[in-house]
């Protein structure tokens, strides 16, 4: 197979002299290269503008302040060998800024874990408000498929009298997770575990489980952008149907939630096998930036198998 011409040719570098000529051309050759964009950023400009800020260490959000400085040739050099790997190598910008966002938290990310962009941050954003009416009597959550850690860190904001386990099966991902949350100072809230699922959890029974399991079908997956195979397969393979990791967490999830605990559950596009793999389970689908059909609530009561 043919590679593509490098986004940065050595001979058209030269020319870039100010932040304003970087940008324009970083996003040119994004497009000119197909760059996807999938990990916290919309669109190539504002992608571009996120990673020359980052690579000049302008304050978060003030690229567009320093427009026509100049670069030194150092900086030039740094910034077109951080863009290289971006568009020609297909890093997702938060593995090569070794940080994501989401909205005014940032987390530690590499790729030992995949890069946090979960529709559940919007919901604990919000508390799960109206689900959850007092947010304050939480005291006990589980994130189940942790990651990064960032849901459960989001979490102990969401539920401030709350203690609770990270899990995950990956102790590379857990290493993260960790990280995370003692950035955050919360280890004495927060415990990151490894287990397959509730493997290692013996009978504990928690007031919320959230997760954000591994949810692309095989087909989705033979097709992936080049960039999501910069994640951990772990992290997105979901079997033929989506639903593996999904099947096994509704069959045990009751045993490990509270008489009045909730599951809440992020999907993907996998809405429509669930609903016809389970067509007796009254799912609530919760309201998010991108839709209502990507994240699920579900009561103890409500569980498949659960007698109602
Ligand atoms: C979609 S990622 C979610 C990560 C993080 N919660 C987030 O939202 O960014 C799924 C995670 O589930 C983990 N995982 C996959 N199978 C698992 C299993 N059987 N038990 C526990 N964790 C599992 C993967 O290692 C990965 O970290």
């Amino acid at each position: 197979m043919t590679r593509p011409p490098p986004s940065f040719p050595i001979a058209e570098v030269d020319e870039l002299v100010t932040i304003r000529d970087l940008l324009r051309y970083t996003v040119s050759a994004m497009t000119r290269q197909g760059t996807f964009f999938g990990h916290g950023f919309p669109d190539a400009m504002t992608e571009a503008a996120y990673l020359l800020g980052w690579g000049l260490d302008l304050p978060p959000g003030s690229v567009h302040d320093f427009l026509d400085a100049r670069v030194t040739a150092a900086e030039r050099e740094h910034l077109v060998e951080m863009l290289r790997r971006r568009i020609d190598d297909r890093v997702p910008a938060p593995y090569i800024t070794r940080e994501a966002w989401l909205g005014e938290h940032r987390f530690y990310v590499d790729e030992r874990a995949l890069v946090p962009r979960s529709f559940l941050a919007d919901l604990l954003a919000n508390s799960l408000s109206p689900w959850i009416p007092s947010p304050e009597e939480i005291g006990t959550v589980l994130d189940l498929c942790t990651g990064s850690g960032c849901l459960a860190v989001l979490a102990a904001f969401a539920f401030p009298n709350a203690r609770g386990d990270a899990v995950d099966i990956s102790p590379d991902a857990l290493a993260v997770a960790e990280r995370n949350v003692a950035e955050y100072g919360l280890e004495d809230r927060v415990h990151p575990l490894h287990s397959d699922l509730f493997a290692e959890l013996g009978g504990r029974t928690y007031d919320v489980i959230l997760c954000n399991p591994p949810y692309v079908d095989d087909a989705a997956m033979r097709s992936l952008p080049d960039e999501y195979r910069r994640e951990p397969a772990l992290a997105l393979a979901g079997g033929q149907d989506g639903l593996d990791t999904i099947r096994r967490l509704l069959a045990e999830a009751a045993n490990h939630l509270h008489a009045d605990g909730v599951l809440v559950t992020e999907v993907g596009h996998d809405r429509p096998a669930l609903e016809r793999a389970y067509p007796e389970t009254p799912f609530t689908w919760l309201s998010t930036h991108a839709g209502d059909d990507f994240v699920f609530l579900l009561a103890r009561e409500q569980l498949p198998g659960r007698s109602r």
